[in-house]
């Protein structure tokens, strides 16, 4: 099926300050993040219930969004690090995406599986969220898969209420969740 090619709106002037929270660092990606990403995106641990691992080619593409996203939206797909160790533990944010024949930002997070069970994916959303309903009106999506109950605790977590059941890449279904932000 021919995909539609959207020129995807910009949301507000880039802010490059990074987010304390009491135990994480929330910031823009930085090409020096390039490793990391790349290792993790290869890796099926940290992609359970994502469409799938990455070959270093494609994770080097999604790494290349991740910044391309970041140059125009302030609340994009970030690095978690936590600020005990150093270390980035995930990523927390929006990137753009195509829903019901329309560009919709998609909210999204994703930890390691020694950095899951902690209550870090909300603070790091709640931090994010922040920096969106301060540069961006308008509506954020999230879709998570029905078996995944710890996602499904997160996104109530941060706010967002079901929606309704939909389809994404070729027939895999999802729950739609939606929050208003501004
Ligand atoms: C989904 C995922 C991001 C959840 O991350 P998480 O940090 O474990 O999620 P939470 O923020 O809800 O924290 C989980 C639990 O940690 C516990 N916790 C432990 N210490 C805590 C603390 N100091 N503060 C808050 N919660 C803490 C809480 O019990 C919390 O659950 P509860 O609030 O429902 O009781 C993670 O499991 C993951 O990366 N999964 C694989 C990828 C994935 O599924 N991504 C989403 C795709 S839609």
């Amino acid at each position: 099926m021919a995909r539609t090619l959207f020129a995807w709106p910009s949301c507000a002037v880039v802010q490059t300050r990074a987010v304390l929270t009491e135990r994480l660092e929330i910031r823009l990606p930085i090409e020096a993040d390039r490793h990391r990403f790349v290792v993790l995106f290869q890796d099926p641990a940290f992609m359970e219930f994502s469409a799938g691992v990455h070959d270093p080619s494609s994770a080097n593409t999604r790494f290349d969004t991740m910044l391309e996203t970041a140059e125009r939206v302030p609340f994009a797909k970030q690095p978690i690090i936590e600020r005990s160790s150093g270390e980035i533990v995930g990523y927390s944010g929006a990137a753009w995406c195509e829903f019901d024949d329309a560009a919709r930002l998609e909210f999204g997070y994703r930890l390691v599986p020694a950095a899951r069970g902690k209550g870090y994916a909300t603070e790091a959303g709640r931090a994010v969220l922040g920096v969106a309903d301060d540069s961006y009106r308008g509506e954020l999506l999230a879709m998570i898969d029905p078996q995944n109950g710890a996602s499904q605790g997160v996104i109530g977590k941060l706010g967002f209420e079901f929606w309704k059941i939909g389809e994404i890449d070729d027939g895999y279904r999802v729950e739609v969740y939606r929050r208003t932000c501004g």
